[in-house]
C-alpha cells in the first residue's frame, strides 16, 4: 500500500513512521510513504503557501494553488487519481472500520492542514474524506496523519508478525481485549489467573470471552450499542 502525504513539515512524518513496526514494513516494501513538501509547489517567490483570509480574522489560510501543483503532481506521477483524505477537526472521527475501508486502498493520498486551515475551494476540487482523529483541536495534521497510516498499516498483511494478532485484538467485534500475563506466575504477590495455566484451551477460550465482554461493559459500553 502506497501513501502519499501532502504537508508542510515531510520530516515529521518520515521520522515519526520510519521507526518500529512501521519503519520495518517500509524496509520490507509492505508498506510505501512518501512525504511530498507543499512549499516545494509554490509559485510564490519566497516559498510562501499561506495568506491572510478574505473577510478578515484571526491566522492564515493555506493558500489553494500549492495545495493543488502538488496532488497534480503526485496523480500525474502515479497515473491515477485514489481517494484523498484531508486531516481536520471538522472529519467523521476515525475508527476501526474507516480504518479496514481504507487498507482495501492500494494508494491513498492525505493532506496535513496547518494554520487556521486551508482555502476551501482546492478541498472542493481534491478531496473524497474528511477524517478526524477526536474531538480536541491539534496545531496541524501530521500527527492525525501518522495515527491514522500506523493503524492502516498493520492491517497490511506481512505487517505485523503474528498474522492473527490483528484480528483478535481490541476492537475485534467492537469487544476490548482480555487481559493478558506473561511471566513470572507470580509478581509481588499477585498471581497470574489459575485458568491460564490449566492448558484447557476451550475454557481459556471462554474465560477470555467473558473478560473480553466484561471489560467492555465497565470501559466503554459505547461499544456494545453500536454493534
Ligand atoms: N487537525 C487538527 N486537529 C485535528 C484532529 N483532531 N483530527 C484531524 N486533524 C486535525
Amino acid at each position: 500500500m502506497n501513501f502519499h502525504v501532502m504537508t508542510l513539515f515531510p520530516e515529521m512524518i518520515m521520522q515519526g513512521l520510519g521507526t518500529s513496526i512501521t519503519g520495518r514494513a517500509m524496509q520490507k516494501k509492505l508498506i510505501q510513504i512518501e512525504a511530498v513538501n507543499i512549499r516545494d509547489y509554490t509559485l510564490e517567490k519566497h516559498g510562501q503557501v499561506d495568506d491572510y483570509p478574505y473577510g478578515g480574522g484571526a491566522g492564515m489560510v493555506m493558500q489553494a494553488e500549492p495545495i493543488y501543483r502538488t496532488w497534480e503532481s503526485i496523480t500525474n506521477r502515479i497515473g491515477k487519481q485514489p481517494r484523498v483524505v484531508y486531516m481536520t477537526p471538522q472529519g467523521s472521527v476515525f475508527n476501526q472500520s474507516m480504518a479496514e475501508d481504507f487498507a482495501k486502498e492500494e494508494d491513498l493520498i492525505i493532506l496535513c492542514g496547518h494554520y487556521e486551515g486551508v482555502d476551501e475551494r482546492v478541498l472542493d476540487m481534491i478531496v473524497t474524506d474528511h477524517v478526524s482523529i477526536g474531538d480536541y483541536v491539534l496545531t496541524g495534521g501530521e500527527l492525525p496523519a501518522m495515527v491514522m497510516i500506523d493503524c492502516i498499516s498493520r492491517l497490511v498483511p506481512g505487517v505485523l508478525n503474528n498474522n492473527d494478532s490483528a484480528e483478535f485484538e481490541s476492537f475485534h467485534e467492537n469487544l476490548l481485549e482480555y487481559p493478558q500475563y506473561t511471566r513470572p506466575e507470580e509478581f509481588m504477590g499477585r498471581r497470574v489467573p489459575d485458568i491460564l495455566l490449566s492448558g484447557h484451551h476451550a475454557n481459556i477460550e471462554k474465560w477470555r470471552h467473558e473478560q473480553s465482554v466484561k471489560r467492555t461493559m465497565e470501559r466503554r459500553p459505547d461499544l456494545l450499542q453500536e454493534k
